[in-house]
């Protein structure tokens, strides 16, 4: 298909080891006279940050720390942070996490140039003007949030979450430096792997892909297939680090620009109701909704096939699939992702209004390669039991 397209990313991107160091000199050339470090207890206590504070030190920046990001922002932590950084007047943000600190902070620096409140915005492209300048610098590898434009919240109240979609919360600067994430625990480098992996699938599968998006996708893909094992045997592994990491920004530039599908529709009920991590919210429907997916795109699964490694010659589209999906979910095991529903203590009985759920979120239901039914969706969950 003859597309146009468009594509954005931050306006600077840094990745590689020794990176975060480049925070000082980022935050000075935006103008910084005070910063605002923004983060989770949990890494600020690690020594994680300590190259992000030497760097603000170096370049004599005045800076502040706020260390109270919750795992899961809720609209109460946001006003708490946003009253530090109004009381302080600071110019530039810098947000340092996975994708809970990174989300917060650009919502914090759109806030004090936007007027009103933070529930004014939910929806798409509801921002009307650049916040204060944002440097992003992600910890984990899977989220993607450093290059994406979407920010989510807990609305505790609702009992659900909130998300803001728009082009103005878009970071100035993401910095992934794989260094930082040398010391994530094996489960968090498994579920966050997975996360990355999947935006990489979805966005390449997506009625939204484009030539630009789909050549970093398969990229992704065949990155975090040859190197998510070994990250997670061995935290210290750099190659495998660097990789993931790698696979894990291009993944949120796929995602950020041709977006996800019905599996991310899914995973946020799934999540919320058994009590799961994004990542392996994702992988128990993985397996059945691939298959169910796989007749849209045959020429996309044999390219999923073949950056696993899987030798497709002789092999016919449905079989080059089928071997896709087999590889997929042999990754997925082989890190200790579960890779059914019946695992998790999935309640059948619950599928109806999942997929009802599921199918109202048009935004991602749109954006998927196949026209999917209410009764497609509850055959999916059905077939992942
Ligand atoms: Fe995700």
């Amino acid at each position: 298909m003859l597309k146009t397209l468009k594509f954005r990313t931050p306006q600077w991107v840094h990745f590689g080891f020794g990176t975060a160091g480049e925070v000082g000199p980022e935050a000075k050339r935006l103008g910084a006279g005070r910063v605002l470090v923004l983060s989770g207890p949990n890494v600020a206590a690690s020594g994680t940050m300590d190259p992000i504070f030497d760097s603000l030190k170096e370049q004599k920046l005045d800076y502040a720390h706020f260390d109270q990001v919750e795992e899961e922002p809720t609209i109460p932590n946001f006003y708490e942070a946003l009253k530090v950084a109004k009381e302080g007047d600071f110019e530039v943000f810098v947000g340092v996490g996975g994708g809970s600190s990174m989300d917060l902070t650009k919502m914090v620096a759109a806030l004090m140039v936007n007027e009103g409140k933070l529930e004014d915005y939910w929806g798409i492209d509801m921002v009307p003007q650049r916040g204060r300048p944002s440097i992003l610098v992600t910890t984990t590898a899977g989220t993607g949030a450093e290059a994406t434009r979407i920010s989510v919240f807990a609305d505790k109240e609702a009992g659900t979450k909130k998300v803001i979609s728009a082009w103005n919360i878009l970071a100035d600067v993401a910095i992934v430096d794989p260094g930082l994430t040398v010391t994530m625990p094996s489960k968090v480098t498994a579920d966050t792997g997975m996360d990355a992996f999947i935006h990489a699938l979805e966005s390449y599968l997506a009625k939204g892909s484009n030539p630009i998006t789909e050549n970093m996708s398969v990229d992704a893909i065949e990155r975090i297939a040859h190197n998510l094992g070994p990250a997670y045997a061995d935290g210290a592994n750099l190659e495998a680090r660097y990789n993931v990491s790698l696979a894990s920004l291009l993944a949120g530039i796929t995602l950020n620009n041709s977006g996800v599908g019905v599996m991310h529709a899914l995973s946020f009920p799934i999540g919320v109701e058994l009590g799961l991590t994004h990542g392996p919210a994702l992988t128990v429907i993985m397996e059945a909704t691939m298959r169910s997916l796989s007749v849209a795109q045959p020429k996309k699964f044999k390219a999923v096939a073949e950056a696993f490694g899987v030798d497709t010659n002789g092999l016919d589209p449905w079989e080059a699939s089928e071997a896709a999906v087999d590889a997929m979910v042999m990754l997925s095991e082989s890190v200790g992702c579960p890779t059914t529903l019946s695992e998790v203590g999935a309640d059948r009985a619950r599928f109806p209004e999942w997929a009802e759920g599921a199918y109202a979120n048009r935004r991602l239901l749109d954006n998927t390669c196949r026209n999917l039914s209410v009764e497609d969706i509850v055959e999916i969950l059905e077939e992942s039991l």
